[in-house]
């Protein structure tokens, strides 16, 4: 009889978990016998997934939640423990892009993605982690950067600049938890491209001509990336298996961290490592 899933019966808590990755690492964690708190910022589709996975026999608890603010992520920490007691997995995923160039874009644009993509796993840890801290079963915290937190490129320029601060905060998170909590084990998940929405869906300047070529293009490469739920599958067997990268394109990341590599020792500018394809 082959052992059961290290996550087998444990919580697993999903930010963005109404669509792409996030669904899939729901779907994945409600497979191997995990209980679930799905948040998201989008009811309906959230309650969707909620049900699906109810029916499939899951204990599911969905909370609506705006992972920029930081209140939310307080009260969906508080309904959390209320329900289940404790949290195995905590997976900051959610996420957005944005399009256009630097200057293109509002005040406003600029700092919604900052509030979601960067503040919004930290707002996560701020809320979870006292807690996964204090109970000193081993637990794992997960937060979705990307291969972009690695590579530089224009047009993009908020969400790149944003995953290389989510990168940059889960590698000092990991060392602050080696020393503080060495029961929690911490995580970057660096996907490659993953045939979701997230170009569909992203908030674009005030450029027609910039925001509708990079939405046409990245929509074009992600439509050809991996199935959100196989990603979801493997996001969840790699954080099982206590790994601090986590990729879904295992080959992407290698070369993209050589590649970064080479530009750091190379000293050259910005434009020497040339565009970068998975
Ligand atoms: N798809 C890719 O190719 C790819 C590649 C690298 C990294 N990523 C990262 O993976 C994560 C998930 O992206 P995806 O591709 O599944 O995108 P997606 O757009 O398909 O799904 C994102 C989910 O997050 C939710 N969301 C957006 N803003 C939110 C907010 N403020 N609060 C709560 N939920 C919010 C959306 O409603 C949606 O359900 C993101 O962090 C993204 O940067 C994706």
């Amino acid at each position: 009889m082959s052992s059961p899933h290290p996550f087998h019966g444990g919580v697993a808590v999903i930010t963005g978990a109404a669509g792409g990755i996030g669904r899939g690492v729901a779907r994945a964690a409600a497979a191997q016998g995990m209980r679930l708190v799905l948040a998201d910022i989008a009811a309906g589709p959230l309650q969707a997934i909620a049900d699906e996975l109810t029916a499939t026999g899951a204990q599911v608890l969905a909370v609506p939640t705006d992972v920029a603010d930081p209140g939310a992520l307080d009260r969906l920490a508080d309904a959390a423990f209320e329900r289940f007691g404790a949290v195995r997995l905590l997976v900051n995923n959610a996420g957005i892009e944005m399009l256009g160039a630097s200057w293109e874009l509002s005040a406003e644009q600029w700092k919604r993605a900052m509030d979601i993509n960067v503040l919004g796993p930290v707002n996560g840890v701020r809320a979870f982690a006292p807690r996964m801290i204090a109970d000193t079963n081993p637990s794992t915290i997960v937060n979705v950067a990307s291969i972009g937190a690695l590579v530089q490129r224009a047009g993009q320029t908020p969400y790149i600049m944003s995953k290389h601060a989510t990168l940059s905060f889960t590698e000092c998170l990991f060392l602050e938890m080696k020393e503080a909590a060495p029961h929690i084990q911490v995580a970057a998940v660096l996907p490659g491209p993953v045939a979701t929405r997230i170009f569909a869906d992203a908030p674009g300047g005030d450029n027609p001509a910039t925001v509708d070529q990079q939405r046409s293009d990245m929509s074009t490469i992600v439509a050809e990336g991996l199935d959100p739920d196989e990603a979801g599958r493997m996001i969840l067997e790699q954080a099982a298996a206590g790994r601090f990268w986590i990729a879904t394109h295992p080959e992407g990341l290698r070369t993209a961290a050589d590649r970064r590599i080479a530009f750091l020792t190379g000293l050259g500018d910005p434009s020497t490592p040339g565009p970068f394809k998975t």
